[in-house]
């Protein structure tokens, strides 16, 4: 039987409130990426050209530390990875749980919240960093969504 997992980085919860709805609506395991060090505000704030999420998305090689609480992802062989869009793309610390574990044979599908930007650049990002996965095309999402939409956007894509 096909175990799922949503995995989510959120800073500011509007990412992890979709999640949490899609994990409910497709009986899916719920996990979030944990960072090291939280984000504050002042390391939010993109009008700042020195703020720690400038400084970390400016430099592609950044991969900020986070809590490292399952061991291996074994179990689950379809992945969602939730995240806010930063910067017109996933932010860093994504790549840094990326790369920390096994993806070989997985399905891989992005999702997003954003102010009002797409996916961006997400999706040739994550080709590259998943090579041996399938990554499945991706969706941004308002704040708003509901769990209908985030559900019947997942049945659609096991469908194909
Ligand atoms: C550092 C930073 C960069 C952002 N860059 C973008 C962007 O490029 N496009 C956009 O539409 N929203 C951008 N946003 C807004 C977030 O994507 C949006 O508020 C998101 O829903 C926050 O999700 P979260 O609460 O899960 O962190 C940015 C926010 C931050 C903090």
């Amino acid at each position: 039987m096909s175990k799922i997992l949503v995995v989510y980085f959120s800073a500011t919860h509007v990412t992890e409130k979709v999640a949490q709805l899609l994990g409910q609506g497709i009986h899916a395991d719920v996990v979030e990426i944990v960072p090291e060090d939280r984000y504050t505000a002042a390391d939010l704030d993109w009008t700042n050209s020195q703020s720690r999420s400038s400084l970390e998305m400016k430099d592609l090689t950044c991969r900020p530390a986070f809590v490292k609480e399952k061991s291996s992802l074994s179990d689950y062989d379809t992945v969602f990875v939730g995240f806010p869009i930063w910067w017109y793309r996933e932010p860093s610390i994504v790549d840094t749980f990326l790369e920390a574990y096994d993806f070989e044979g997985k399905t891989v599908i992005p999702f997003a919240t954003s102010g009002s930007s797409g996916m961006g650049d997400v999706m040739t990002r994550f080709q590259n960093l998943l090579p041996k996965s399938k990554v499945m095309e991706g969706k941004r999402f308002s704040a708003h969504v509901s769990k209908e939409e985030l559900t019947a956007w997942a049945d659609n894509i096991f469908k194909r």
